[in-house]
């Protein structure tokens, strides 16, 4: 795959999609978005990939935000398309991919990088990164669904007083507070990434799948996570995946997931 804004690459079962703009600490800008798609549905298409890492290139950003030189002329009309079709394509695209996705935060996370990091399924931190939302410094508030995963990882109040201050929070702070499940020194970052990455690509990618979409139906309006997750558990058994790992678990062996 060739791009202008991201690197993408296969190792083993993982892919790993590297967010290109150092110059401007990684900011999304729209190409940037639209390649990112491009990228998640081809390795979620891709049935040797296992799980996705996602990070920022250098060693400073993961993504400071969306590029605010793209969006400050905005209108009414055009800031709303841009987060709906934002949402649309990456962020709620990333959420509901049925390949588990990593986000390895190298640096800042800010804005529109903070909500892409959460809208992966989960986050590991390096020590230098810092992560907020100052969309309100700029007055406006954040658009690509960041007002909704923030509480859902942290809590109301404490989402409530990151929006509202706009300020960044440490690595460590992040991890206190549920944000991102592991803090390690940069040079570890990718290398505990692909450690889980190893761990989660041993079990059933189907059964993986499911349980995503699970978790996720708790946090939709309207629908019900725990019907969801009857449903689900109960699709779960007409799976060869689910045959093969109850019968590996009986024979007392590793199972074998194709
Ligand atoms: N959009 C567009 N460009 C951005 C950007 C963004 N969100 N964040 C950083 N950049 C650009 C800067 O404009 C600068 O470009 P230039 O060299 O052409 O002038 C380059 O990236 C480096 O950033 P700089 O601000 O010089 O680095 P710094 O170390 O002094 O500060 C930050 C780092 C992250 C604190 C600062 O860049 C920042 O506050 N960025 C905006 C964060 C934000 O508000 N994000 C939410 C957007 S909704």
């Amino acid at each position: 795959m060739n791009f202008e804004n991201i690197l993408t690459d296969k190792k083993g079962l993982i892919g790993f999609i590297t967010i290109n703009r150092p110059t401007k600490l990684n900011a999304l800008n729209k190409k940037t978005i639209e390649e990112l798609h491009i990228a998640f549905k081809s390795f979620n298409d891709n049935r040797k990939i296992k799980v996705i890492i996602i990070t920022g290139s250098g060693e400073k950003a993961f993504v400071a935000g969306a590029d605010i030189s793209e969006f400050a002329n905005f209108s009414i009309e055009e800031g709303t398309e841009l987060a709906r079709k934002g949402q649309e394509i990456l962020f709620d695209y990333i959420q509901n991919l049925e390949t588990p996705v990593i986000a390895a935060i190298n640096g800042f996370a800010l804005g529109g990088g903070l909500e892409l990091a959460m809208a992966a399924h989960f986050r590991v931190a390096s020590t230098n990164a810092k992560m907020g939302l100052p969309e309100v410094s700029l007055g406006v508030i954040p658009g690509y669904g960041g007002t909704q995963r923030l509480p859902q990882l942290v809590g109301k109040g404490k989402a409530l007083e990151m929006i509202m201050s706009a300020s960044m929070i440490s690595a460590e702070e992040a991890k206190n507070w549920g944000l991102v499940n592991y803090v390690v020194e940069q040079l570890e970052l990718l290398p505990l990434c692909i450690k889980l990455a190893d761990k989660i690509s041993k079990n059933s990618s189907v059964a993986i799948a499911a349980a995503i979409k699970a978790v996720n139906a708790n946090y939709t309006n309207c629908v019900n996570g725990y019907a969801v997750e009857i449903e689900q558990f109960g699709v779960s058994f007409g799976t060869d995946d689910f045959a093969e790992g109850t019968t590996a678990f009986l024979e007392k062996r590793t199972p074998n997931f194709e």
